[in-house]
């Protein structure tokens, strides 16, 4: 059973991979970092203190994250997609958030279970990037990888034609990360968007009363693919981008991945693109400007990722 600490800014699909980390008995939820993103920070803390209430899991610590990004600007939401309180139409009841650690003690956590703990991000980068300047890289070097769900390759974004939300929301952090990151693996919006959740996926899970989370799954699901059905009318579901991420840790063969350099463009007409050499014949100056090799997944098996979600949720 893997060690993970889950950066996360639910919102539905955050919700969802929430759920799924709780599940899966291959997962040691040991943390939960949140920040400001599909919702602000202190609503996405209050809706992981709520998951984690349902579950039973209050002993699982909670950190709050960042409020804004690096470059200190204010935030848009998308209330569209996730719903004012980001669960779409659950209305939580209101907590206390009496557990919440300060972002430091994040440190002790990691020391506490150095070189057995893995990152998994599915927000914008802003906490991560903060715990790289604060904790600094020796302490980051301790977890044993970092999964994150982010960017968007040789493939249009979601947020503008070139950038998907999570880097486009902190193009200065998800750079950072990609600087600094060690054994780094992207699963980006060119694989996330076919992880589709479809009616009969829902209609399978909730026929009987499986679990604490059964009876959000319907509504949450709903008000999500409805926001889509408005974008994309012939999509069938909606794509639950962070479960994804958290499919290529717990099943990695799942996945085909490419090692490569990659950055993100902080320029005003390009930001949050994430930018990597994909020509035949990858050229030497990119790679020592640019850097690090990352793990980028490139594709999938989708049937795998279905019947994970059936069988998981
Ligand atoms: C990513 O952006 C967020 O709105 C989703 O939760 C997901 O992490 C998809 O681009
Ligand atoms: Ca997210």
């Amino acid at each position: 059973m893997g060690k993970v600490l889950l950066f996360t800014d639910p919102g539905i699909d955050d919700a969802m991979a929430v759920m799924f980390a709780l599940l899966r008995p291959d997962i040691e939820l040991v943390g939960i970092v949140t920040g400001y993103g599909n919702v602000d920070l202190e609503q996405a803390t209050e809706n992981v203190t709520y998951l984690l209430k349902l579950a039973g899991r209050e002993d699982v610590p909670v950190f709050a994250g960042a409020h804004f990004p690096l470059s200190g600007e204010l935030v848009t939401f998308y209330p569209e997609f996730h719903g004012k309180g980001g669960l779409g139409p659950i209305e939580i009841p209101e907590t206390t958030q009496d557990q919440l650690l300060n972002f430091t003690d994040l440190f002790d956590l990691i020391e506490t279970h150095q070189n057995e703990l893995t990152i998994i991000d599915v927000g914008r980068l802003t906490s991560l990037a903060m715990a790289y300047n604060l904790g600094g890289d020796e302490v980051m070097n301790k977890v044993n990888g970092i999964f994150l769900m982010g960017g968007a390759f040789l493939a249009p974004g979601n947020v503008t034609p070139l950038a998907e939300a999570n880097f486009y929301g902190d193009p200065i952090a998800a750079n950072l990360v990609m600087e600094r990151a060690e054994n780094l693996v992207i699963v980006p919006l060119n694989v996330t968007e076919h992880a589709l959740v479809n009616d009969s996926m829902i209609a399978e899970v909730t026929k009987e009363g499986f679990n604490a989370f059964t009876s959000l799954l319907e509504p949450i699901y709903q008000f999500y693919a409805d926001a889509y059905q408005q974008i994309v009318p012939e999509m069938e579901g909606a794509p639950f981008h962070d479960v994804l991420a958290l499919l290529a840790y717990t099943n990695p063969d799942a996945f085909t991945f490419i090692k490569k350099p990659v950055s993100v463009s902080t320029a005003p007409e390009t930001r949050g693109q994430s930018i990597s050499d994909f020509r035949p014949v990858e050229s030497a100056e990119f790679e020592q400007e640019v850097g690090k090799d990352h793990w980028i997944a490139m594709d999938f098996n989708y049937k795998k990722f279905a019947k994970e979600f059936i069988e998981t949720m």
